[in-house]
């Protein structure tokens, strides 16, 4: 949505805003009518799939113990998977799933999650609470995760305290189909057909964790790391997508600096062997995860409105260096981070929080902006699946719980592969009605989010050069902002089936305060 649509869309007197109170399930809510034109004919940008895509790192209970559990544990798994993670995130659809991390790529060393797991070598997770891994989570588990759920794997590589060589070797043992000594060890290591990696990342954070680089330091690195990995056409056939660390949030003196370095060191500009350039933004607050108050919950959800403003002059700023349009920008790491509970992150591992509905909120205005920036970005990866900031999944022992992200993401999953569509709103608020469009053959897609409290929201549709024949919603809600999935009460936050009224080109719903719905109609 385009703040400058939304004023011209409110002066040309569309709005006709109307109150009344309504009482609902012991508080008392003020309605208002909201208006959305579609423009069916107009296309943003299909909105890719991997636009929906996760992170998964070693931290805290997010890979050991979340979704590995081993082969010897009393907890039903897949060789070593755990069993209900693995169906839940399959169900999902997880497009591309990023690992190891995160701060720990860049202190790890692939060869150490080889070959029997017995002896591995156990070390310190450097990063999150000094505790020992095993390595029984490398490389061959990450590919049979995948494979499980159907995700493309993403490996980010080790580029602050690793080598080129390296990096290089662990491509080489991915990717090469025989012959070579490392892709004979893969064999004998389990996996004779080669894993055909595509996306490979060079460094995670170098301005920081990863190395605590500047630009010009990392734009040096990354020539020098890329070189050997696009050698001749890249190592054994597959086509690597190369990804460059981009800034932290909108700050573009790190990709003005980045850019500048790497065009310099370039002996033709059109081939700047890099493919993606992902940038992170997280959405923090100063307030523990099941402690908001509605003011603590708008002053994180306005982080959306500069989410989106990030992406788009991050892109301008890419495409003036790269008019081509060759090198895709994506959101590496994304998502709400909350003031963590000490107890809670004492027992269930670093990072850990709770997702109540203000997270389903959250997660739904953040895929919502990428739908509607769906013309810039390549991909999105929420941090991270299990356990973890904005997860998916909560594990404790054997249970393996869905949080409202989960449901937030399964909402919004019709939007995957279509087109979006520009569309007007007399919203005026920067934490109001929250809404992406896309359409693809005779289905159209629209999901709206209410992020208010205490208003509940009648929207109005209108679709400029369409009809709809039919059309169905789900909802997902709760009046609660801090009311979250448990694992004594795992179906708090649900979705369910929801009314939308389909007249020809008006399609009308109702969202209650602390709302998500998608409406998908037939055209
Ligand atoms: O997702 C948690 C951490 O956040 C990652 O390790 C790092 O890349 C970022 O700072």
């Amino acid at each position: 949505m385009r703040s400058i649509q939304r004023r011209a869309f409110l002066t040309a007197g569309g709005a006709g805003l109307f109150h009344v109170l309504a009482a609902r399930k012991g508080f008392t809510a003020q309605a208002s009518s909201r208006r959305v034109v579609v423009h069916t004919e107009v296309p943003v940008g299909v909105i890719r799939p991997e636009l929906h895509s996760h992170f998964a790192e070693h931290l805290g209970s997010c890979t050991y113990g979340g979704l590995w559990v081993g082969k010897n544990s009393s907890i039903p798994n897949i060789n070593g998977h755990r069993r209900q993670a693995v169906e839940y995130l399959r169900a999902l659809g997880i497009p591309v799933l990023r690992w190891p991390g995160g701060c720990f790529a860049d202190d790890y060393h692939w060869r150490d999650g080889i070959g029997p797991a017995a002896k591995r070598p156990k070390r310190v997770n450097l990063w999150w609470g000094q505790y020992v891994e095993d390595n029984s989570f490398g490389t061959h588990e990450l590919i049979e995760l995948c494979r499980l759920i159907a995700a493309e794997p993403y490996i980010a590589g080790n580029i602050g305290s690793g080598t080129p060589q390296e990096l290089r070797e662990w491509v080489e043992y991915c990717n090469f189909p025989s012959g070579s000594t490392l892709s004979d060890e893969r064999a004998a290591n389990g996996s004779p057909e080669p894993f055909r990696v595509r996306y490979w990342g060079v460094g995670n954070e170098n301005w920081g964790c990863g190395g605590r680089m500047t630009p010009d330091e990392y734009a040096a690195r990354y020539r020098q790391f890329s070189n050997y990995l696009l050698a001749r056409g890249g190592i054994g056939g597959t086509r690597v997508f190369l990804i460059a660390c981009g800034p932290n949030r909108n700050d573009t003196e790190w990709t003005r600096r980045f850019f500048e370095s790497a065009r310099r060191g370039q002996a033709v500009v059109r081939d700047w062997g890099l493919h993606g350039y992902a940038m992170h933004f997280y959405s923090n607050s100063p307030v523990e995860a099941a402690k908001h108050t509605a003011d603590t919950m708008r002053q994180q959800l306005a982080s959306f409105a500069e989410l989106e403003k990030a992406i788009q002059q991050q892109h301008a700023l890419l495409r003036s260096y790269d008019p081509e349009a060759r090198i895709g920008l994506l959101i590496d790491e994304w998502g709400i981070w909350d003031r963590m509970s000490p107890e809670e992150e004492k027992r269930y591992g670093r990072l850990w929080q709770q997702i109540p509905m203000r997270g389903a909120l959250a997660a739904a205005m953040g895929l919502n902006v990428f739908h509607r920036q769906a013309d810039k970005l390549i991909m999105g990866n929420i941090a991270q699946t299990v356990n973890v900031l904005h997860s998916m999944l909560l594990t404790e022992g054997p249970h393996c719980i869905r949080t409202p992200a989960y449901y937030a993401f399964e909402l919004l999953k019709p939007h995957r592969g279509k087109t979006a569509l520009r569309f007007e709103s007399d919203e005026r608020e920067s934490v109001g009605l929250s809404v992406s469009v896309s359409r693809q053959d005779g289905e159209l897609a629209l999901t709206g989010v209410n992020p208010k409290p205490d208003e509940s929201l009648q929207v109005e549709c209108v679709l400029a050069g369409a009809t709809a024949a039919s059309g169905t919603a789900r909802l997902l809600h709760h009046p609660d902002l801090n009311a979250c999935n448990t694992f004594d009460k795992p179906d708090v936050v649900v979705p369910k089936d929801h009314r939308v009224e389909v007249t020809r080109e008006r399609v009308r719903f109702e969202l209650p305060p602390l709302g998500v719905a998608t409406a998908t109609l037939r055209l």
